[in-house]
Parts: structure tokens; C-alpha cells; sequence
């Protein structure tokens, strides 16, 4: 059996990790990873149990620790009872971590706002009050669209707090994408701000959310709750809109965390497949917590005197997991950072290093790789200009990190000093799955190389048998664990067809192709399926091509990924209008129109890099667009692969030639 996956070549650097933290690292060594791994594949659950009993404040003990019965609906810790609120912000009180800085904010236009964790337990309960006196309760979802702020992570706590699913929106996603989503989650309440500043840009957010709830269908939502960031106009209804502000004057700062099953929604967050529109992938709140706390004490090896720094915004997994939750849960200082990289100048990550005196760095390839070439053409910029000398740990997350990017970042950022973590993971695995560990793990740039314990990684073929090393295959996780997406919001039987499909054994399928080298690491070759990955962000190209064809000019579209050296992918339209072709300026100017218009159904990362306007699509005799082919052409590379079953092969040169 094969699957199609060829094998890619390998790099065969290492790097070992440094002695300090071989010797100091919450897992010490390589002897301290096996012995985990020894105890989580003798006994999983017994494992599973040990950590949550040890790292969790539980209201109410578990007894059980799985339930298998209706798998792939797999229940974590289904009796017990806790609060993830309580769990990033309670547990600190009367410690001394509640003096401790839990986030420093920095503002676009560098302003440093500091908060202590019991001030930001102080405001979480502020707010939750606001909200439960408004009638908001446990069970009933919250739509969040905020920009990267203090504020933002009081909103998903509160909502913690309360037993309330929070659904937060990518402040880049356009009013239709907040539109599908809550009516998706029947929101009740939607949590904003007037704009949200990046680059110096004003962007408008409510009127987004506005727009959103004029598109009707969200009759559900009583409140939106506004919180004045920029001090922009804003429309206002009256009885439905309230001021931040105005909500939490006079409310008590203690508000009692209400307990909830292990196997409460904590959150929802949408994430693009294969089909259709976004899943909305659910997460348990006992499961989920555990995993992102014993991560960043794991993978991040997180110490009380840390300053961690993970660049992702909320409105991504990794804000959730490395923002709002694991960080508070294990209490470390935290920098949360409203802008850009590039604003005021390329050097802004540099100096935000410096200045806060960051210890763990955690962002993602594609801006390693555009600050790269910005450092490499502009030395007032590189990162030599900044004295990095507190880091210690650099992480790296969403997409494969090239080995030209791990070097210039292990040499130029980390100093030869810091180990690259290339974390692999994804929105539905809730937080890490493979990666090396600062103190265990010789590092080789571009591999994940080693599954967490606990974590039963493998690639297989088409009928779930293990690959040999060496060869591709599809990445699976063969046993359950406590973080992995419970179901898809409202759609249980596309959850069960997507993951957990009946030929690989009740395998989970990640989505990913990936292969084993001789020492067992990881090698993860992108997406097996329809989902293109551009700048560390997940697209399919049917939402692309749904947004396309929704346009009155288009007839028919189909979107492939082309491989960029900046953004990892770029997205390549291929288009047919309704009536004739377009040339020259006109072929110019109507691709302009389309490419402003996906930036609106959609959001600005999905706009078409480049569109190419043809007759027809390649298509076979049944009249499936052969986006294979497509895939090459937009390469710009001649199609040698067999086209006999294509009805007009013809078409191929008239998309070739149409750049
Ligand atoms: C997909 C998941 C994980 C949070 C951010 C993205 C790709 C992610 C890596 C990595 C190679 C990676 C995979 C995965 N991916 N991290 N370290 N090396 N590929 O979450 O939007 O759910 O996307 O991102 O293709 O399936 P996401």
C-alpha cells in the first residue's frame, strides 16, 4: 500500500542542546524524556491521571479517567470538575506569583502597560460579573473579536470564569466570517472593540461586528460589549450595545469561578478543512488546560522568572494555548504585543527582546523569514543590533521551518545558545504534540523530531500500517490524549469522516504528510489534503473558491497553493468569467476587483496572490478540475505528468501563458 507521499531529503546537522539546561531543564535529558515516555506507554491512563491530579486544581476529583465508550467521542476526567479561570488566576492568589507581572503590554505605538496577576484576577472577575449580570451564563457562547490586548485575554477568562464558550474571531476575518460563525455557535453575546491598531493602521471592528448582525440570523445575540481602544465613532443600538467601560464600573472584583465538567466546552475556534465552510473545533476545558500548562513547563521549560513571549494573536490556537492560558497557568510573566513586526521598522521584535528582557521566543517561520531578509538588507534592523543576551529558548510553530530559516534564527537570534523548538501541532491537537525539548532533544533543523510522552505518533500507509523509515506516509496519533478537539461544533458525523476515518483503525488523522528518518524524527511534508498554509495560517481553497465563485463576474474557479519563499504558500486563482476572457489592463484591473473581494468575504490573508483568467479548468471526462495540474502551472513549470484523462488539455497552455 502507498500513500502517494514521497520522501523528502533530510538534513543531517545536529545540534546538541546546551549543557545548562541538559542539567536544569524541567525534563533533564534525554534519560528524563525516556523515563516518561516508559511510564505513559506502560500504563497511558494511569499517566494521564498523575499529571492532572498533580498540575490541576480540581473542585470536584475525577474517578474516571478516559471514557472509551462512544469513541472517537473520547471523555477526559468526565466526573471531575474545575475552572480554567481559576486555574490561570486563583491558584496564584496568596502566593507569591499574585505580585508577580503576569502581562506586560506593548501598544503599536510602543506604550507599556504592566499588570500583576492578582490585578488581572481582579479584572477577569470585574468583567465576568458585568457579563453574568447581564444575564450571561454557563453553557451559552460568546463571540470575540478584539485586537491583541489586555482586555482580550480578560474576555476569554471572564468567559472561563462563567462557564461561558468563547469563540474569538482573527481581528483580520471580515464581517461574513463573524456572521457564519455566530450564527454556527448561536451566539449570545459578542465582545469587541471600536478598532484595533496595527502598524499605526486604524482598523474598524465594530462596525464589522455590526455588519455582521445586520446580515440577520444572529437574532440570539442580546449584548455587545465594546471596549474603546482607539477612540474612533461608532454606530450604537441602543439596548443591544454597552461600553466596556460602562459595564465594569462598580462591579466587585471577586467573582466566585463557577465549576464545570472536565468535559465543558471551554472554547470553539474555527479552522478551515478540506470541504466546505470552517469547522468549528471544540475543546474541554480539563483536557485542554492540562496539555497547555504541562507544555510550557515541558516544551518551554517555564520557570517562575521567566518572560515569555508568543507572538500569536488570539484569534489563532496558538494564542489560546501560549497566550491566554498556558502562561497564566503556569504563572510565568508574559508579553502580550498589540502591533506588527515591521512597525516602526523591521527591528521591532529585536527591541522588544531587549527591552523586556524576554527569555522564551516563540513566533512563526514566515516572520522569521521575512525579518530575515529585511535584516539582511537593512543592518539597522538585524537582530546583532540588540543585545538578545536573555533569551534562552526560540520556538518556532505553524508550518515547516526551512533549514536556511532555523540556522539564521539559531545564529542570529539565539546566539548558538538557544535551542530552535519546532513545534508541531495543530488547532484540533489543542497545544504540542512532537517537538525537541530544551534540555533532551539534539536538534536538526527542519524536523519536529520526537513526540511528546504521552503522545503516540506514528506514519502510516492507507490502511494504517507503519511506513518504513525513511518513507512518507500520513501522520496519525494512535492513542487518545487529554487536549485533542472533542467533537465539530454542531456537525459529530464530519468530525468522525475528517479524523478519525474507518481505514486507519481509529487512528487520528492529523491531515499531514510526513516521514521518519533513522533516529525516529519527524519530518512534517505539508498538507495531504485541500488546505493551502500561507503565512502559518490555515485556508482551504474551497472557502477561497466559494468566495470567488460568489462574485457575479466569476463562473467558475479553482485555487491551488504555489510554494513562496516568505509566506510558505501563495495562493494561485485560476478563474473563468462569466462572458469573455479578459486581457491586458482589463485582465489587470478585474483582478484587482476579485482580489479586493476575497479580501472581504474572507479576510486580507486569503487574497489570491496571483489570478490567472482562462476559457475553461482542466478538467477530467467525469468533470473534476484537476487541481494537480493546476498546482504546476502555477509553478510556472511545464506539466509533464499525464493528462489522458483530461477532456481538454489544451487549456493548460492557455493558463500557462496566461501570467
Ligand atoms: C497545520 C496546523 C499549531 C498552531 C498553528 C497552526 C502545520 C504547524 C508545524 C510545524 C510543520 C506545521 C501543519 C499542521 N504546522 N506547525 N512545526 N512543522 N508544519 O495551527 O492552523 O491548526 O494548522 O500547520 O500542516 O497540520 P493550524
Amino acid at each position: 500500500m502507498t500513500t502517494g507521499i514521497e520522501s523528502i531529503l533530510v538534513e543531517n546537522r545536529v545540534f546538541m542542546p546546551p549543557e545548562d539546561l541538559v542539567k536544569h531543564a524541567n525534563i533533564s535529558g534525554m534519560d528524563g524524556y525516556r523515563a516518561l515516555c516508559d511510564e505513559a506507554n506502560r500504563d497511558p491512563n494511569a499517566f494521564w491521571a498523575r499529571l492532572a491530579r498533580e498540575n490541576l486544581v480540581w473542585t470536584k476529583p475525577f474517578t474516571q479517567v478516559l471514557d472509551e465508550s462512544n469513541a472517537p467521542f473520547y471523555k477526559w476526567y468526565p466526573d471531575g470538575e474545575l475552572n480554567a479561570s481559576a486555574n490561570c488566576l486563583d491558584k496564584h492568589l496568596g502566593t507569591p506569583t499574585e505580585n508577580l507581572t503576569a502581562i506586560i503590554f506593548e501598544a503599536d505605538d510602543g506604550q507599556v502597560t504592566r499588570v500583576t496577576y492578582k490585578a488581572l484576577h481582579a479584572r477577569v472577575c470585574q468583567f465576568a460579573n458585568a457579563i453574568k449580570g447581564l444575564g450571561h451564563k454557563k453553557g451559552e457562547r460568546a463571540i470575540i473579536y478584539m485586537p491583541m490586548s489586555i482586555e482580550a485575554v480578560v474576555a476569554m477568562q471572564a468567559c472561563a470564569r462563567l462557564g461561558i464558550i468563547h469563540s474569538v474571531v482573527f481581528g483580520g476575518f471580515s464581517s461574513k466570517s463573524i456572521h457564519e460563525r455566530a450564527v454556527d455557535v448561536g451566539a449570545t453575546l459578542m465582545i469587541t472593540a471600536d478598532a484595533q491598531l496595527r502598524g499605526s493602521k486604524t482598523i474598524a471592528l465594530k462596525d464589522a461586528v455590526d455588519e455582521a448582525l445586520a446580515m440577520g440570523g444572529c437574532e440570539a445575540v442580546t449584548h455587545v460589549i465594546t471596549y474603546k481602544r482607539a477612540g474612533t465613532a461608532v454606530q450604537w443600538h441602543e439596548g443591544r450595545d454597552l461600553w466596556w467601560h460602562d459595564v465594569i464600573a462598580g462591579q466587585s472584583s471577586d467573582c466566585p469561578p463557577v465549576s464545570v465538567n472536565a468535559d465543558h466546552p471551554l472554547f470553539i475556534l474555527y479552522t478551515s478543512g478540506s470541504t466546505g465552510k470552517p469547522k468549528g473545533v471544540q475543546h474541554a476545558t480539563g483536557g485542554f488546560l492540562l496539555w497547555s500548562l504541562m507544555t510550557m513547563r515541558w516544551t518551554f521549560d517555564a520557570k517562575p522568572d521567566d518572560v515569555f513571549w508568543c507572538t500569536a494573536d488570539v484569534g489563532w490556537v496558538t494564542g489560546h494555548s501560549y497566550v491566554t492560558y498556558g502562561p497564566l497557568a503556569a504563572g510565568v510573566t508574559q508579553v502580550v504585543f498589540e502591533g506588527v513586526p515591521t512597525y516602526p521598522n523591521a527591528g521591532r521584535f529585536w527591541s522588544m527582546i531587549e527591552q523586556h528582557k524576554v527569555t522564551v521566543f516563540y513566533t512563526a517561520p514566515t516572520a522569521i523569514r521575512s525579518l530575515t531578509k529585511l535584516a539582511e538588507s537593512d543592518p539597522t534592523v538585524h537582530p546583532d543590533r540588540y543585545n538578545l543576551d536573555s533569551l534562552r529558548i526560540i520556538g518556532s510553530v505553524g508550518e515547516p521551518i526551512n533549514p536556511e530559516a532555523w540556522v539564521w534564527y539559531y545564529k542570529n537570534v539565539g546566539h548558538e545558545r538557544c535551542p530552535v523548538i519546532d513545534t508541531w501541532w495543530q488547532t484540533e491537537t489543542g497545544a504540542h504534540m512532537i517537538t525537541p525539548l530544551p534540555g533532551v532533544t539534539p536538534l536538526k533543523p527542519g524536523s519536529c523530531t520526537l513526540p511528546l510522552p504521552g503522545i503516540d505518533a506514528a506514519v502510516v500507509d492507507e490502511v494504517g500500517e507503519e511506513v518504513e523509515r525513511g518513507k512518507g506516509g500520513f501522520l496519525v496519533i494512535r492513542r487518545p490524549w487529554p487536549s485533542m478537539i472533542c467533537t465539530i461544533w454542531g456537525d459529530p458525523e464530519r468530525f468522525k469522516k475528517t479524523y478519525f476515518p474507518p481505514e486507519l483503525k481509529g487512528y487520528y488523522l492529523a491531515g499531514d504528510g510526513a516521514q521518519r528518518d533513522k533516529d525516529d524524527y519527524f519530518w512534517i511534508m505539508g498538507r495531504i489534503d485541500d488546505v493551502l498554509n500561507v503565512s502559518g495560517h490555515r485556508l482551504g481553497t474551497m472557502e477561497v473558491e466559494s468566495a470567488l465563485v460568489a462574485h457575479p463576474m466569476v463562473a467558475e474557479a479553482a485555487v491551488v497553493g504555489r510554494p513562496d519563499d516568505t509566506t510558505g504558500e501563495a495562493v494561485v486563482a485560476f478563474v473563468v468569467l462569466n462572458g469573455a476572457m479578459p486581457e491586458g489592463d482589463q485582465a489587470i484591473a478585474v483582478a484587482k476587483q476579485l482580489r479586493d473581494w476575497v479580501a472581504k468575504e474572507i479576510g486580507p490573508i486569503a487574497k489570491p496572490r496571483e489570478i490567472r483568467f482562462g476559457e475553461n479548468l482542466p478538467k477530467t471526462r467525469s468533470g473534476k478540475i484537476m487541481r494537480r495540474l493546476l498546482r504546476v502551472v502555477a509553478k510556472g513549470e511545464p506539466v509533464t505528468q499525464d493528462v489522458s484523462t483530461l477532456e481538454n488539455p489544451a487549456i493548460l497552455d492557455q493558463l500557462s501563458q496566461a501570467r
